[in-house]
C-alpha cells in the first residue's frame, strides 16, 4: 500500500499565549502544496523502517520515527497489537523545514496501515488519532487549504479559488519548532517589558485574507500572507531575511518564512513566473535549494495497492 501526502505551508500563522498544556493557542491557515513524500507500508514479520531520499539521514529510523508512532498508535487503538508491518519513506520533502514533512509521514503511515489493516475507522476517528500524533497531522490527512485552530488541530475547510503556484526555498540548516515556539515567547516577552507591545491576546482569523483566497487572485493573497513565528525563525537565521528580499526583489507577490521555518514561501502570479522566481532564487545564492509547488492539493492519498494493481 503506497500513500502520497502533501507538504504545507501557512498562509496565517497567528500565535496567542502558552497554554497549560505547553502549546501555544494559535489559529492558522493550511495549505496543502505539491510538494510530497510517498510511504509504503506491508504485512511483515517484524516492524521495521527505512528512510530514503531528501535529507534522509536526518531522520530516524526507529521507534522514534512518527510513521512507526503513527502505526503503533493505530494498532493499539484498533486491537492490531503485535501486528508487524514494514514502512518505507521516500522523502521528498526537507526535514526541520517548517513544511511539516514529518507529521506528513505520520498522516501517510496512518492512511496506509488503516487500509492495509482494514480497521474500519471513521475519518473522524483517523484525525483524532492523528491529533494525538502532532498537531499538524489532522491537516496531512485531508490537505486542501484549511484553517486550524486550537493547537492546530481543530480544522474546518476554507473556501479559496484558483490555483496558487509557489517557489519554496530551502534552508541550508533545519529548525526545531519548539525552539521557534520558545523564541517567540521570549521575543515577546522582552518586547511586553519594554513597554513596546501588550501581552499577547487570543489568536483571530484574518478575514481579509480568506476573501482575497475567495477572489482566486494572487495579487491580493500575496500581501496578506502573515506568520507570527517569523520573527523568530529570522532571528535565529538571520540570513532568511535575505533571502526574503531576494524574493521580493524578484517579483514575489508575496515572501514569507512557512511555518516555524526556515523555508522561505514565495507566492508567484503564475507558472512561469513561479518557474522565473524560482532560477533567480537559485542563482543569487541564498538557499540551499529551490522548489517549485503550486496547492491546494489533497492531503494523503493511496497511490498504490500491491493487492490490486500489480506495479
Ligand atoms: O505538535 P507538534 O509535536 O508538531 O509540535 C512540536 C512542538 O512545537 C511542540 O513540542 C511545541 O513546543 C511547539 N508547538 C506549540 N504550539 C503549537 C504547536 C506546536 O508550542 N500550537
Amino acid at each position: 500500500m503506497t500513500v502520497r501526502v502533501p507538504a504545507k505551508v501557512n498562509l496565517q500563522l497567528a500565535v496567542g499565549p502558552v497554554r497549560t498544556d505547553g502549546y501555544h493557542s494559535l489559529v492558522t491557515v493550511f495549505h496543502a502544496v505539491s510538494l510530497f513524500d510517498e510511504v509504503t507500508v506491508a504485512a511483515a514479520d517484524k516492524t521495521s523502517i527505512a528512510v530514503t531520499g531528501e535529507d534522509a539521514a536526518a531522520v530516524p529510523a526507529d521507534r522514534s520515527n512518527l510513521g512507526w508512532q503513527a502505526a503503533s498508535a493505530l494498532a493499539k487503538a484498533t486491537g492490531q497489537r503485535g501486528t508487524a508491518v514494514r514502512i518505507e519513506i521516500r522523502k521528498r520533502i526537507p526535514v526541520a523545514a517548517g513544511l511539516a514533512g514529518g507529521s506528513a509521514d505520520a498522516a501517510a503511515t496512518l492512511v496506509g496501515c488503516n487500509e492495509l489493516w482494514q480497521t474500519g475507522l471513521s475519518s473522524r476517528e483517523l484525525a483524532d488519532l492523528a491529533a494525538t500524533l502532532g498537531s499538524d497531522v489532522p491537516f496531512a490527512l485531508v490537505g486542501g487549504t484549511a484553517v486550524g485552530r486550537g493547537r492546530g488541530e481543530h480544522l474546518t475547510p476554507a473556501l479559496a479559488a484558483g490555483t496558487y503556484h509557489w517557489a519554496l526555498a530551502f534552508g541550508l540548516e533545519g529548525l526545531s519548532t519548539a525552539q521557534v515556539y520558545a523564541t517567540c515567547d521570549r521575543l515577546r516577552a522582552a518586547r511586553v517589558a519594554a513597554g513596546d507591545q501588550p501581552a499577547p491576546g487570543e489568536p483571530e482569523l484574518s478575514h481579509p485574507l480568506m476573501t482575497a483566497l475567495r477572489s482566486g487572485d494572487p495579487a491580493q493573497v500575496g500581501p496578506l500572507l502573515t506568520n507570527d513565528l517569523q520573527p523568530a525563525a529570522l532571528s535565529l537565521q538571520p540570513g532568511l531575511r535575505r533571502a526574503l528580499a531576494a524574493g521580493r526583489e524578484h517579483g514575489a507577490l508575496g515572501a514569507i518564512v512557512s511555518g516555524s521555518g526556515p523555508t522561505c514561501a514565495f507566492l508567484a502570479r503564475d507558472a512561469a513566473r513561479a518557474r522565473e522566481l524560482a532560477v533567480a532564487l537559485t542563482g543569487s545564492g541564498v538557499c540551499r535549494a529551490v522548489a517549485r509547488a503550486s496547492g491546494p492539493v489533497p492531503g494523503a492519498v493511496v497511490v498504490r495497492d500491491r493487492d490490486r494493481q500489480p506495479s
